[in-house]
C-alpha cells in the first residue's frame, strides 16, 4: 500500500508503526472485537474509506478493520492532525493512506478524493467533510454506499441538516451521541488532551491563572473539569441558560465573554459556533492571554479579526503565533485556532478513544448485517453502547451488581 499511498515521507514508517503498536496494547475493546470475529472476516469483500485524525489510535482502528477482511483507504480529517511517521506506518502495514501534516486547503481535498476513489461501501466521517464531499462532487459514488459512521457534535449538525432537507441518501449512525462516547471521550478525552495540548505547546503554569471556557456541553465540562484539577481559576461563557446554570453549581463563575475576555490567561472555545472570540474581547484583553480552541473548526476564534487588529505577526514556537496589537500587547494563538489537542499533541488518551472506535467499528458490523436501512441519522442501538461499556469494564477488572429476580419485579411493577 505505501506505493499507492501518498505520503510525506515513507521513511518515518518504522518510528509510526512503533507509535501504532504502542497504543493497540492499551486498545482492549478493539482487540476483543478483533478476537471474536477475525476468523469469520464480516468485512471481506468491502470497501472502508475514513476520514479521521490521523494519529496512532486511528490508525490501529483502521488496522483492525482492514484484519476484519476491508480493504481500507484513510485520509486525515483536519490539515494539521495528521502524524507523518504514523500515516507512513500504516500505509506500510496494508492500509492505503493519503495524508499529510500542514496540507494546504487543495492537498486536503485532493486527499480526500483519492480515498473516495475507492468505490467505498462503508464510511467513517469525523466532522462531515467526507459527506459532504459525496453529495457534492462526487454523487456517481452514492448508490453503492451501504452507509458510514460520524464521530463529532458538528458532523452530526450538518447530517441532521442535510437529513431535515432531505439530501442525505445514506443510513448514518451518530456515534457521537452513544453514552460510551460522548460521557467519556467528549468529557474526558477532551479535557484531558486540550490541556495536554496547552501545556506541552506553551510549557507554562496553570495553577493559579485564570482559565475561561466557551461551552459548557460535554467538552467544555471536562475541559473546566480539568482546568480546575490543575489549580486554575475558571471562567465559563454560555448561550444556553440550562449549561450555564449547570456550570454554576458546578462551582464556576460564568459571565458574557466581553467579561470574560478582561480576567483570562487561557482562553479555550468548545462551542461548534464561530466568532465566539471576536475584535471586541480581544481589544479588552491582557497582555499575554494564550488563545485555544477545541471545536471541530478553526472559526471559534475569529483569526480574520485577529490579523486585522495586528500590527505585527511571528511565529515564535511552533503551534504559537503572536500577535502584536497597536499598544504594544501581545495575544498569542496556539496551534493556528485549529483543535489544539490534535494539532499540538497525539488527541485523547487510548483508553478513550478504545471506546469511541470500538463503536465506529461496531457500528460498522451493524450496518454490514443491515443493509436495508433507509437514509437518515441513527442513534447508535443500546445493545452497541451496552456491549462497549461491559468490554471496559471486563478489561478494568470490575464487575457490577445484577438485579435479583425480586428486584426486576419490583421496578417494573406501579403497585408498593
Ligand atoms: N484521535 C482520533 N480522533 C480523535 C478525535 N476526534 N478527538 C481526539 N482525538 C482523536
Amino acid at each position: 500500500m505505501i506505493t499507492k499511498s501518498t505520503l510525506r515521507d515513507p521513511a518515518l514508517a518504522e518510528e509510526g508503526w512503533k507509535k501504532i503498536q504502542w497504543i493497540a496494547d492499551k486498545m482492549d475493546i478493539l482487540n476483543e472485537i478483533l478476537k471474536e470475529y477475525r476468523a469469520e472476516q464480516p468485512l471481506a469483500g468491502k470497501n472502508v474509506a475514513i476520514c479521521l485524525h490521523l494519529e496512532a489510535k486511528t490508525a490501529y482502528m483502521a488496522y483492525v478493520i482492514k484484519e476484519l477482511g476491508a480493504e481500507v483507504v484513510i485520509a486525515g480529517s483536519n490539515p494539521l492532525s495528521t502524524q507523518d511517521d504514523v500515516a507512513a506506518g500504516l500505509a506500510a502495514h496494508g492500509v492505503e493512506v493519503h495524508s499529510w501534516y500542514g496540507s494546504t486547503t487543495e492537498e486536503y481535498k485532493s486527499h480526500l478524493n483519492k480515498v473516495l476513489d475507492s468505490e467505498p461501501d462503508l464510511i467513517i466521517d469525523d466532522g462531515g467533510d467526507m459527506v459532504e464531499a459525496l453529495h457534492t462532487e462526487r454523487t456517481e459514488l452514492l448508490d453503492k454506499i451501504i452507509g458510514g459512521a460520524e464521530e463529532t457534535t458538528t458532523g452530526i449538525h450538518r447530517l441532521e441538516a442535510m437529513e431535515a432537507d432531505g439530501t442525505l441518501s445514506f443510513p448514518m449512525m451518530a456515534v457521537n451521541d452513544a453514552k460510551c462516547k460522548s460521557l467519556f471521550d467528549n468529557r474526558y478525552g477532551t479535557g484531558q488532551s486540550t490541556w495536554d495540548g496547552i501545556m506541552r505547546t506553551t510549557n507554562l503554569v496553570v495553577a493559579g491563572k485564570t482559565a475561561v471556557v466557551a461551552g459548557y456541553g460535554w467538552c467544555g465540562k471536562g475541559v473546566a473539569m480539568r482546568a480546575k484539577g490543575l489549580g486554575a481559576k475558571v471562567i465559563v461563557t454560555e448561550i444556553d441558560p440550562i449549561k450555564a446554570s449547570e456550570a454554576w453549581m458546578d462551582g464556576f463563575e460564568v459571565m458574557p465573554m466581553k467579561e470574560a475576555a478582561k480576567k483570562g490567561d487561557f482562553f479555550i472555545t468548545v462551542t461548534g459556533c464561530n466568532d465566539v472570540i471576536s475584535k471586541e474581547d480581544m481589544q479588552v484583553m491582557k497582555d499575554g492571554a494564550i488563545l485555544s480552541n477545541a471545536g471541530h473548526f478553526d472559526v471559534e476564534v475569529s483569526k480574520p479579526d485577529l490579523n486585522e487588529l495586528a500590527v505585527e505577526t511571528a511565529e515564535v514556537r511552533k503551534n504559537i503565533k503572536m500577535f502584536r496589537l497597536e499598544d504594544g500587547r501581545k495575544i498569542y494563538l496556539l496551534g493556528d485556532g485549529r483543535l489544539v489537542n490534535l494539532a499540538a499533541a497525539d488527541g485523547h488518551p487510548a483508553e478513550i478513544m478504545d471506546m469511541t472506535f470500538a463503536l465506529q467499528l461496531s457500528s460498522l458490523l451493524h450496518l454490514n448485517e443491515n443493509q436495508d436501512l433507509e437514509a437518515g441519522v441513527y442513534k447508535i442501538p443500546d445493545k452497541i453502547d451496552n456491549m462497549v461499556a461491559e468490554y471496559k469494564l471486563k478489561s478494568l477488572g470490575i464487575e457490577i451488581d445484577q438485579l435479583t429476580a425480586e428486584q426486576q419485579e419490583y421496578i417494573n411493577s406501579w403497585e408498593n
